[in-house]
This record gives C-alpha cells, structure tokens and sequence, in this order.
C-alpha cells in the first residue's frame, strides 16, 4: 500500500471517529440497513460470498455529503443480517483513480479475492479519464492495488465504467456500462483467460440497438445474469424521458431478458423492465452465494435535485443500500424476494384478521413502530381505493378496479406529496419492510417493488389502514 493511500485512509478514519457520536445519534440511522458511518454512500460494489463470509462494498465519500473522489468501504458478515464494519478496501490514491475509485464488481479465484473497479480521472480542461483496475486480496480485508488492466477503446467515449467480472466456462468475462462517440447508451463486453489481459468482444445493447430505440445517453452499471436458462441485463441508464407511469425518476434501473449468443453477441431481448416502482433505487448489482441464490443489493437512493435535501446531511451522513432480495424468475419477469435471513430479525409477532374496516380510519394494537415488518395476505379489496399510510409521511393506496397500485410520499424539495405507481393483474400480498426512514414495498411475492426513503417525525409510530378491504395481517417489530 502506497503512503499516500494510507494517509488518506487515515483522514477518512479521523472524520468517521470525529463524527460518529452525531450520526449514530441521528433518530433517522437505519436500524438492519447497511449506512456510511460518515459522508455519502451510493452504489454497492464487489458483492460476494467469499470463504463463507458475505462481502459488501459501496461507494463512500468519507469527506463530505456530496459526491467525490469515492473509497471502497466495506462491510461483512455470516448472515446478512449482522454486519462488521471492515477497513476501508480502496482509497482513490493513485494517478489513475485520482477522482474516485469508482463501482465495480468482485471475484474469487484460487483462494483471493479480486476486485476490478473504475479508476475515474478528472482533469483540469474538465474531460475526463477512466482506466478499468483490479486490486486482490488473500484475506478479504487487505488489498493490494494491481493498476489498470484494460484502457478506454477508441469507440466510446470517456463515460466508460462499472466492470462486472464473472467466469462462463473456463472464460472470464467483464461487462462495462457505456456511452458511444454519438453518446448513446451501451453495455460492452470483454472476455479474459488471466483476468490481466483482457478482449474486446462488443457492445451485446444499447441505445438504437436490437429494436430498441433511442434509449438514453449512458448506461450505468451492467450487470449479467443468467436464471431459468436465459441472460438478463441489468442496467441502470440515464436519460430516459418520463412516459406515464414508467420513468418518473431521473434515472432508471431495470433488466432486458433475452438469450446471449456469447460467439456472435446476439442478443435477443425483451423490452425494459423497471426492477423498482418507487423513488429512491438505483444502480443495483447481484452475486451468487454458496446456496446458488442471486441476491441484489442497490443504492436506496438516486443523484438527483432532492439529494441535497435529506435531513440526515445535518448529521454528516447520506443514503443507504437496500435489503438483499434474492430473484426469481417467473413468466418472464423478475421477483425479488427478501432474502430468507431476514426473518431473524423478527420478534413481537401480533395477529389480525381484517373481516371488514369499519371506521374510516383503522389501526389496531400493537401495529405500529418505525422498524417494523407487515405482512398482508390473503387480499380482498372490495370497491374503492384501499390504503396503508406510515407514519404520516407516506403510503401505498391501491386501486383494484384501475388495477393500479401507488406510493406516495412527500418531496423533500418541493415539500408536495408525490406519487409512482404501477399496474398489477391481481394482488395476493404486500410485505413492507419498514425501518428509521426507508419502506421496502414487495407486492405479490416480490412481482412489483416499491423502495422508498421517506422522513416521518421520529415519534410517529402510527400504520393506518383505510378502505373496503379485508385481509390477514401479521406485523413483527424488527430488532
Ligand atoms: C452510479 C455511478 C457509477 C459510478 C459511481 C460513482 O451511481 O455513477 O456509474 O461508478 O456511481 O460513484
């Protein structure tokens, strides 16, 4: 390790001990979320299981709350469920990531762990450098820099980051989220026999590319999977317009199904899904654990206008990563479940069976918290909207006869409440994953998410219900 890289981790270790009292003091801190102890915290990097311990990297600004040169932090554990916070994995040192170690994915071969991530260089006329690097490690803590392992091609431009690594047969392959010399969007693909010297295959999608259309400026976080047989893309692009109900974020996260022809890049896709409906999700990546589950992380979070509104800046500290959800696929469509660990985290089981709500506005005993589980099943909703509202800060209102569901919560910036909806055929379930700040919303076993981050006063524990609905509900306080 380079002096340099160690004083700068030991600056970023004296800002998390000069302000950890006041961020965890924070009423808003997330009680099972994985945080930054200080600055911002966006997309989740490296994720594994390596020699049996769950590994989950993000991008951290230590300095402030505000994007910048970002580190890799770091945390690990068993379970998922209870977390150790690890040394800082790579502080953005070097000549080639002066500007940030930027995301990236992780890897394990004969023993250690290999990080590949995005060396992002800013320089003074304002363009930009970016040099794709590895670091490895024995022991899944210390890491040791590598360098560049693959330069920008002269096709794209320098908008050219996010490399994810996975091994297809005795092939390693790296995926990278990019921007065409015409700035469209695109997600190119190199293969690899060392994991040091890598190939150019091609761009397998994009913008203006197998039938889709112009599809944003940028793709952001590529990220292949393979389940049930067929190849998904996952990817995070930017520059979409609004379109009804789809969009309404300023950036997207979702997936294309189709099949890879690994010889001929073919790659016959689906439309675009969106992986979440609600306001705060983006740039999500997965892994595969020892179980063979792919389970997805992503940032509860997006850059945008309101970002600079959160009430926890106050506090030295911004944004969170989601719960693990491990997916599925079923009829052609992504559900994400939470990961079966989480149930540890119940206690305090109380029971209720909905026949009827009879007063306008309903809550029943012991339903309440601010870190808590609700599960609802067995749905009828008659006519009319039914709705859920949390803590007076938000909720979920559904229209069966539209066949439409909606969360609502109120903009930071603006202060208004505002609404994302989607469409469902039918509704069976709602489990909501509610913590400090965030409500994790699945509909249907996880066919439909709504993540949110959402500000209540800290005193409001109250969950109402409200509308000709009946329903079992089972609520659990969350510890
Ligand atoms: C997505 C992203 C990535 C980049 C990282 C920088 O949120 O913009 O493309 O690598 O964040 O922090």
């Amino acid at each position: 390790m380079s002096g340099k890289e160690l004083l700068l981790m030991e600056k970023a270790y004296n800002e998390v001990n000069k302000y950890r009292d006041k961020v965890l003091d924070d009423p808003y801190r997330l009680n099972y979320h994985l945080m930054p102890p200080v600055g911002l915290l966006n997309d989740p990097n490296g994720l594994i299981q390596y020699k049996g311990h769950y590994h989950v990297f993000y991008q951290w600004n230590p300095f402030a709350t505000a994007h910048g040169a970002k580190f890799w932090g770091h945390y690990s554990s068993k379970d998922m469920v209870n977390w150790q916070e690890e040394p800082i994995a790579l502080a953005p040192s070097e000549w080639y990531e002066r500007n940030g170690c930027y995301s990236g994915s992780a890897i394990e071969l004969d023993g250690k762990l290999y990080l590949f991530y995005t060396g992002n260089v800013k320089k003074e006329d304002g363009t930009r450098e970016t040099y794709q690097c590895m670091a490895v490690s024995s022991d899944g803590t210390h890491f040791e820099k590598q360098g560049p392992i693959l330069m920008l091609p002269e096709t794209y431009t320098a908008h050219f980051r996010d490399p994810k690594v996975w091994k297809r047969g005795d092939s390693w392959y790296m995926i990278i989220g990019a921007q065409t010399l015409d700035e469209k969007g695109t997600a190119v693909l190199f293969t690899s026999k060392d994991l040091f010297n890598w190939r150019e295959l091609g761009s397998i999608a994009g913008s203006g590319m197998h039938g889709l259309g112009d599809f944003g400026y940028m793709w952001e976080c590529p990220d292949l999977i393979h389940l049930e047989g067929k190849d998904i893309l996952l990817i995070s692009p930017q520059g979409l317009e609004p379109n009804g109900y789809l969009y309404n974020n300023l950036f997207q996260s979702g997936y294309f199904i189709g099949k890879l022809d690994y010889e001929t890049l073919k790659f016959e896709h689906s439309s675009f899904t969106e992986l979440d409906r609600g306001f705060d999700f983006y740039a999500p990546q997965t892994f595969t654990d020892e179980l063979g589950r792919i389970i997805l992380y992503a940032w509860m979070g997006i850059t945008d206008e309101t970002e600079s509104y959160q009430p926890t800046i106050i506090n030295n500290w911004v944004h969170a990563l989601t719960i693990p959800r491990e997916l599925k696929l079923r009829n052609d469509k992504i559900y994400q479940q939470p990961v079966e660990e989480l149930k540890k985290l119940r206690k305090n089981k109380v029971e209720v069976n909905v026949d009827k709500l009879e007063e306008n506005q309903t809550h029943f005993d012991g339903v309440m918290g601010l870190s808590t589980e609700l599960l609802l099943e067995s749905i009828k909703v008659n006519s009319g909207p039914f709705q859920i509202s949390f803590r007076s800060e938000a909720s979920l209102s559904v229209d069966m006869d539209k066949k439409e569901i909606s969360l609502h919560r109120r903009n930071l910036k603006t202060d208004a409440f505002e609404t994302r909806t989607c469409k469902v055929s039918s509704l069976s379930q709602i489990r909501v994953f509610m913590d400090h700040s965030s409500l994790e919303i699945f509909i249907n076993e996880g066919e439909e998410v709504f993540t949110t981050r959402y500000f209540p006063s800290p005193e409001d524990e109250t969950i109402i219900f409200q509308g000709d609905a009946k329903f079992r509900l089972t609520k659990w306080d969350l510890g």
